[in-house]
């Protein structure tokens, strides 16, 4: 039996971390196995298809097109569809998405990049308050001025263009009716709400009536409906993606942003007009006997994932046993390493020069991995490739990762965000638009000219998602998976690999492993799961650890001998299901 409680969540602001461990009063049960018929934690085997996401709904929709013969690109556009009606605060129609695909008959991975863009009326002093100095994170986060132009729609619309097999208006029918009918509020929904992570909510009149009805938080276990969006989706399905990105809808966008009562925003009719969302190649690296593949720039998920994995390959972490301090001790000095180089070097490379290459070559890495000894090394400085200096951006809880492989072998992995929980409050249409521009660099220059990830029109916010697929030495697919957790991300998916791949766990267990983090800082160690001698060994090395809720989300399924193995993060809602 997992250790916790129905639900564990952490909600951070720029300035508070509440832990909801076992010790919060326990919320009303959802019961995902009576809504749905699927099971939490445990390991789900299936013959031809799979899903694993974050809300058994979602599942539902998703398996659903699945079994009407859809393919796994018409599955996310259907499971994407539902999330953003019963998973409001992580993703929606707001916001944007990186997406994996593997083509199964071509044998090819294509990468898909619908993150969000600044629209061109700001500049990099957007976030500067008049003397000059940026923002508070969670000042930035609320209201018009954080919205980036929404990438998710056209993103799905090109990919379903492209994969799809069922028709477009298809995949809206389940969330239109749930949006109609009503979906039953899930304990974490109403908690978030509840403890107004985003503070926003509660301030912002069209997100203040939607979450606080009659003044009073959302409940868990209510029958919520929400007919705005299902209006809003069914204009999407039937004049497709054209319908979202000009007319009345376009319209109404650049409306609620223009007149935010809080901080108004900027934008236009014409960045929604011109959005694109861009092809780009996957970034890839041989870890062990599996090449693992995941998204380049301008999400720094995918390079500081296969950096920390290359230094970590020198050591013998099979001799090891998941639960020895040493294996872990290792994970956050390559961690320390790569992030060092993500803080410096990764933003958005159609804008600056990213040295992807030279970040990912083996003799550096090599080099670097030696830099890994006994002790905690402190604070890892850069390589030394330019100049530039990425900047910091603050990342909170929210997003979501969707795992999916269908009947013919072609899978996606897809990591969907609004940013912070309830993105930036601005709710319109039914949905929540993302506050993706606090991903940029609030403060341009960092004291050491221009942050590479400052922002500027057009450009988009460097990410920390890292949705992944592993193959073997045969090119056969092996994993697919990914998470939410912001800069903690890659610090997720890189632990569920080493539990597949070095402790060849099943992907239910790797999933559980305990979480450990560094972001070139403090050694975060999982406070419900992490072996109680962690603590003293790991500070015996010299690390400063904090002990704190690690809220991952990973969704993952795994090939094994021809069969389908899902698994769905205990920490959050979700569930694997497949037939
Ligand atoms: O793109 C990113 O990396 C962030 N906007 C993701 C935010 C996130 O994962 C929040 N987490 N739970």
């Amino acid at each position: 039996m997992f250790p916790f409680s129905k639900l564990s969540i952490l909600a951070a602001t720029a300035a508070l971390v509440i832990a909801c461990s076992p010790s919060q009063p326990e919320r009303e049960a959802f019961d995902p196995e009576a809504a749905t018929g699927f099971a939490q934690n445990q390991l789900v085997i299936s013959d031809n298809y799979m899903v694993s996401a974050a809300n058994p709904y979602a599942v539902q929709a998703g398996t659903e097109v699945l079994a009407a013969g859809g393919s796994a690109i018409d599955a996310a556009v259907a499971i994407q569809n539902m999330l953003t009606l019963v998973e409001p605060q992580s993703s929606g129609i707001g916001g944007g998405a990186f997406i994996l695909y593997w083509d199964a008959a071509e044998q090819r991975l294509h990468t898909l990049d619908a993150r969000e863009t600044a629209p061109a009326a700001v500049d990099h002093e957007l976030f500067l308050n008049q003397d000059g100095e940026p923002a508070r994170w969670i000042d930035a986060v609320v209201g018009g001025r954080s919205v980036g132009t929404p990438g998710l729609v056209r993103g799905l619309a090109d990919a379903h263009q492209r994969w799809g097999r069922l028709p477009w208006e298809r995949l809206f029918t389940s969330t239109i009716e749930k949006a109609e009918q009503g979906f039953t509020v899930s304990p974490r929904l109403a908690q978030l709400v509840e403890m107004e992570i985003n503070p926003g909510v509660s301030q912002m009149s069209t997100a203040a009536a939607y979450f606080f009805p009659q003044g009073e938080a959302l409940k868990a276990g209510t029958l919520k409906r929400n007919p705005e969006l299902a209006q809003s989706l069914r204009m999407i399905a039937r004049q497709g993606p054209d319908a979202f990105y000009q007319g009345p809808l376009a319209e109404q966008m650049v409306s609620a942003v223009a007149a935010a009562e809080i901080e108004p925003g900027h934008l236009s009719l014409e960045d929604l007009a011109q959005y694109q969302v861009a092809w780009r190649d996957p970034v890839c690296a041989d870890y062990r006997q599996q090449t693992v593949c995941s998204m380049g720039p301008p999400s720094s998920g995918g390079v500081t994932l296969l950096q920390t994995l290359k230094m970590l390959e020198r050591f013998n972490i099979a001799d090891y046993t998941p639960d020895d301090a040493q294996v872990w001790h290792w994970f956050t000095q390559a961690s320390r390493l790569a992030y060092a180089d993500r803080d410096r070097y990764l933003a958005d490379a159609d804008f600056v020069d990213v040295p992807v290459a030279a970040m990912l070559d083996a003799e550096y890495l090599q080099a670097r991995s030696e830099l890994i000894g006994d002790e905690d090394m402190g604070t890892a400085s850069a390589g030394d490739f330019n100049q530039f200096v990425a900047g910091i951006n603050v990342e909170q809880p929210s997003t979501t990762q969707i795992s999916i492989v269908d009947a013919e072998g072609n899978a996606v992995s897809m990591t969907s965000t609004i940013e912070m929980g309830f993105g930036s409050a601005v709710m319109v249409g039914g949905f929540l638009l993302n506050n993706q521009l606090t991903d940029f660099s609030l403060d341009p220059y960092n004291g050491e000219g221009l942050a590479a990830n400052r922002l500027e029109p057009g450009k988009r916010p460097r990410s920390s998602m890292a949705p992944a697929m592993t193959f073997d030495s045969n090119g056969e697919l092996r994993h697919v998976l990914g998470s939410p957790g912001g800069p903690r991300i890659i610090n997720y998916v890189t632990k569920t690999l080493i539990g597949l791949i070095d402790f060849e766990l099943d992907m239910q267990a790797a999933i559980e492993l305990p979480n450990v983090t560094n972001l070139n800082g403090s050694t975060a160690i999982e406070e419900e799961l992490a072996p109680t001698h962690w603590r003293q060994a790991l500070q015996e090395r010299g690390h400063q650890v904090n002990v704190r809720s690690l809220n991952s989300g990973v969704h993952g399924i795994s090939i094994i001998d021809g069969r389908l193995q899902g698994g769905a993060d205990p920490r959050r809602e979700g569930v694997a299901a497949g037939q």
